[in-house]
């Protein structure tokens, strides 16, 4: 039994009572959807998860990035409400009055070069939509100007371009084929900078040579699209690397392409983590945190580049619901000044993350993030991540009243809701604190 001012933990965990609902899950739905902890969500609140039997935990999720004004704020609830109350389920892409405001509001606090949205309402979908926008850039003038070039190991949703922009082979494999002006970089990861006596840009440089000694004819490049930082370990890029990418498509007359989709609306302590890097994308990419919870995502881009495909519709895409709850969420955004909580809450984060680290320094091999996302990389015996122990963390800290995401790679991810309080995110380390203690004691006796 746990009872704190944040968490409230008062039955077996994973509750007998929950069983049905996850067996009917697992029975009726591919089993990928019961790959997350075994807890039936039945509301959430803040930081805060809830099931229906009085268990309280701290999400350490965000319900995957989406949550950054925390649960049920209270302008993303009215939004939604009243726009439920009136009577609006749906609406194509007919204007509505909630499509409107969202517009008005999203770009008047986004970049003022950013002229225009086109709105969907999956990540993955905007993540298809910039590619194409990026091909059709060129389509008129100089068509086999059409090569895009993403990062190894980054991430832009299921789909087919999404996945053959970015990932890994093993993770394309089942497309069958490739498209052969969809490439790859590597992506420089920090302890591949730390083995190497070479800068950002003179890695960057190097990549594109790599390119052209492959055969590709550099002048073919359209865009570059890169995830600012790659989810599974909140790894971030050199910022001179992103510079060079950045000017060197400025010399090269090819886009660039920022997919925000995890990491914008504040969860970097920017509004967008490519402002880390000091550039201007000619496309945004925008999911999870652009509505707090309803299923909305929008490309942003200057109108020239936005209003290039004159065939695009969607369902669902700008659904009134979807924008009201939008509105209100990027409301309350302002309201609490996340991107300021961000910063702070990551400066205090990073301090007691780093302590965690020098108190294990056999077990945890890095921190990396910044604002409100961080990894902690656990090693074996043998230097490599250790997902063994990750995974019976993530048990142990879903048992004492924390929800965390089980990221399957050795890496603890931390990404709370940007509202979290200091001293909810105290105990919340702390927490982690005694769960590695425990695990190291089991492991010993
Ligand atoms: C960086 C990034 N891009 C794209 C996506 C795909 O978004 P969705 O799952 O809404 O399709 C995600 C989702 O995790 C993401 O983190």
């Amino acid at each position: 039994m746990i009872s704190t001012r944040f968490r409230h933990i008062c039955t077996e965990i994973p509750n007998e009572r929950d069983k049905d609902i996850i067996e009917t899950i697992t029975l009726l739905e591919s089993k990928q959807a019961n790959k997350e902890l075994p807890v039936v969500w039945d509301r959430a609140d803040g930081f805060q998860v809830f099931d229906r039997w009085g268990n309280c935990w701290i999400d350490m999720t965000s319900s995957i990035f989406v949550a950054n004004t925390g649960h049920n704020s209270e302008n993303n609830r009215k939004h939604v409400q009243s726009t439920l109350e009136k009577g609006l389920m749906h609406a194509y892409c007919y204007p509505t009055v909630e499509r409107a405001e969202f517009l008005k509001k999203l770009l008047s606090m986004t970049p003022s070069y950013l002229e225009k949205a086109s709105l969907a309402s999956a990540g993955t979908e905007a993540s298809e939509r910039a590619l194409k926008l990026a091909r059709l850039y060129n389509a008129q003038t100089t068509p086999e100007k059409n090569v895009i070039i993403g990062g190894s190991g980054n991430y832009h949703g299921k789909t087919m371009g999404a996945l053959m922009s970015a990932t890994t082979p093993e993770v394309r494999n089942w497309v069958g084929y490739q498209d052969p002006n969809m490439l790859q970089m590597p992506f420089p990861y920090p302890w591949i900078m730390e083995s190497i006596n070479l800068s950002g840009s003179q890695l960057f440089f190097n990549h594109i040579e790599e390119l052209e000694q492959d055969g590709l004819d550099l002048k073919k490049i359209c865009a570059f699209i890169i995830e600012p930082y790659q989810g599974w370990g909140a790894v971030f890029y050199p910022e001179d690397y992103i510079r060079s990418m950045f000017n060197w498509c400025r010399e090269n007359d090819v886009l660039f392409i920022a997919d925000e989709i995890q990491s914008g609306f504040g969860r970097t302590g920017e509004l967008f983590a490519y402002q880390h890097y000091k550039v201007e994308p000619d496309l945004v990419v925008c999911g999870k945190g652009i509505s707090g919870g309803m299923p909305l995502s929008a490309v942003l881009g200057a109108s020239n580049i936005i209003e290039l495909d004159s065939s695009l519709t969607s369902t669902h895409g700008g659904h009134p619901i979807a924008c009201a709850g939008a509105l209100g969420n990027l409301i309350d955004y302002e309201r609490y000044n996340l991107t300021h909580e961000s910063n702070k809450k990551g400066t205090y984060l990073k301090k007691r993350l780093d302590a965690l680290k020098s108190k294990f320094p056999t077990l945890i091999s890095r921190i990396e993030g910044r604002g409100m996302v961080w990894g902690i990389y656990f090693k074996d015996a043998k230097g490599n991540l250790d997902v063994t122990f990750v995974d019976n963390m993530v048990d142990k800290l879903l048992q004492k009243g924390i929800f965390s995401i089980r990221t399957g790679r050795g890496v603890i991810k931390l990404g709370p809701p940007l509202i979290t309080p200091i001293d909810a995110l105290n105990e919340a380390i702390t927490v982690h604190e005694e769960v590695i203690e425990e695990l190291l004691y089991e492991r010993n006796i």
